[in-house]
């Protein structure tokens, strides 16, 4: 997978190269390169915002740079060609290919000699050799799979669509992922309009508050889909396992020592029965669930046992009001 980050800070992705994705950078199965939106700029003061139409606070960011920034994006080209891809990645291949440069000439990542084989695929190396700069048809549509192989465009916004553990998967089997961060009031809404004829759009919120800028949200997003490719977690099962993932909330965990402070751990982990772990596992999820994010059971199939734990919280007892 390839991803590229457009934002007039570009300091602010730098946690990008550190633990979970510094660790798929240099296994190769990531390529992360960030843009300074103002290399898009055209005058001295390096511009990219402008007063809003009807009035307002604030400042909107101008599509005359925004537009040229997301073409090259997308193609790969003018300054979007030489920004070097994060440094981990550069010092990896370096080592490992005696190559130069990171990107191959279609645009793809990775030395397709690792990283990206591996268990059931990264989304990137199917075979088709069509992926990546998409520069070609600019039709989107490669002509074999009948896919659709633009790349993903997501906007961070407060008023964006939620994002969720859902979106992480869908998203962690794209080959590329591009991230427009605005600042300001936002981007005009044509830049996210007319990059729909070279991208498919999404504009996604990270949650019911406001942050000054995209950025942090592009480092919440990055880390949550990253997490899911294959060959970035040790262990292959333990998102399995993940709070969301059965649409439950995880439950409490311990380790060494059984006694710690006079706290014991529960029993029941320590008795070797593994259907009785599991059955205890589910009621705290189950507990926890109702206690925090009571909303969360609508969409849960509950079978008798399950109604029974959760009646035994309060659950289905109408509220005195
Ligand atoms: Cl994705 N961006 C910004 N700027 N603020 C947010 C957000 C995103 N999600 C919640 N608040």
């Amino acid at each position: 997978m390839r991803i590229d980050v457009v934002t007039i800070f570009p300091g602010y992705l730098d946690p990008l190269r550190h633990a979970l994705l510094g660790k798929a950078i240099e296994r190769g199965i990531m390529t992360v390169a960030v843009h300074d939106l103002r290399s898009w700029s055209h005058d001295v003061h390096r511009t990219v915002d402008d007063s809003p139409f009807g009035g307002g606070p604030g400042m909107v960011m101008v599509p005359t740079v925004w537009g040229p920034a997301l073409d090259d994006v997308a193609a790969l080209t003018g300054p979007a060609a030489e920004s070097s891809p994060l440094e981990t990645a550069l010092a990896h291949k370096l080592a490992h290919t005696g190559a130069g440069s990171v990107t191959d000439g279609d645009g793809t990542t990775g030395s397709g000699g690792e990283g990206s084989g591996g268990e059931g695929g990264t989304g990137e190396g199917d075979g088709s050799g069509t992926t990546g700069s998409g520069s070609g048809s600019g039709a989107g549509d490669d002509g074999t799979t009948g896919r659709d192989d633009r790349p993903l465009l997501i906007v961070p916004t407060p008023a964006g669509a939620p994002f969720t553990q859902e979106t992480a998967a869908r998203w962690s089997t794209e080959d590329r992922l591009v991230f427009a961060c605005g600042r300001y009031e936002g981007i005009d809404q044509r830049v996210v309009d007319d990059a729909a004829e070279r991208y498919r759009v999404e504009e996604v919120s990270i949650g019911d508050y406001v942050l000054i800028g995209g950025e942090v949200a592009v480092l919440v997003m990055a880390e949550a889909v990253v997490r899911l490719i294959p060959g970035v977690l040790g262990n292959r099962a333990s998102h399995e396992e993940d709070s969301f993932q059965d649409g439950l909330l995880e439950g409490p965990c311990y380790t060494r020592p059984r006694v710690w402070r006079g706290r014991e751990v529960p029993d029941v982990l320590l008795s070797g029965d593994h259907a009785k772990v599991d059955r205890w596992r589910r009621d705290e999820s189950l507990r926890r669930t109702v206690a925090r994010r009571p909303e969360l059971l609508d969409a849960v199939e509950l079978d008798r046992r399950d109604r029974e734990v959760l009646g035994a919280e309060g659950w289905g007892t109408p509220d005195e009001a």
